[in-house]
């Protein structure tokens, strides 16, 4: 414990931890991806099947759009309203930034 709080005390220190306020997180997105999301689009974001679209390397305003839409339920689809709604708006940035930050997919399909 002790160890840990000294950890962020030094990384505090040397500006480690000085990131801009509303920067993304792409730590956080890619934990949250591996709990929830990667079952169905894949750890970095090139899913399986067809049913699944591919996320990695897609604009990450996209994905963060999609995602509020589902979560308003401007965007209908009953899978992702499930999971678009247990989202906060932290974490759909931060999974949006993340699925962008991955190599993009969408080109190699043909
Ligand atoms: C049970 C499977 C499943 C899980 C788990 C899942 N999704 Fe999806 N996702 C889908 C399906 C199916 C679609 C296509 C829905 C449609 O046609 O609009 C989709 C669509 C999307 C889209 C829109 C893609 C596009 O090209 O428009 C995004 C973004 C997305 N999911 C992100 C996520 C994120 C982030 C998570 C984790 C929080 C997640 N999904 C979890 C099945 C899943």
């Amino acid at each position: 414990m002790m160890t840990t709080l000294r950890a962020w005390t030094l990384c505090a220190s040397l500006g480690l931890l000085s990131v801009p306020a509303l920067a993304a997180d792409v730590a956080a997105g890619q934990a949250k991806a591996k709990e929830i999301c990667q079952a169905c689009h894949g750890l970095d974001g090139n899913s399986a099947t067809a049913d699944y679209p591919k996320l990695g390397g897609q604009y990450s305003d996209y994905l963060a759009k999609a995602l509020r839409d589902y979560k308003s339920g401007a965007r209908k689809n009953p899978i992702m309203a499930g999971f678009a709604g247990a989202l906060t708006a932290k974490d759909i940035d931060n999974l949006a930034a993340y699925y962008a930050s991955q190599p993009p997919v969408l080109a190699r399909k043909y």
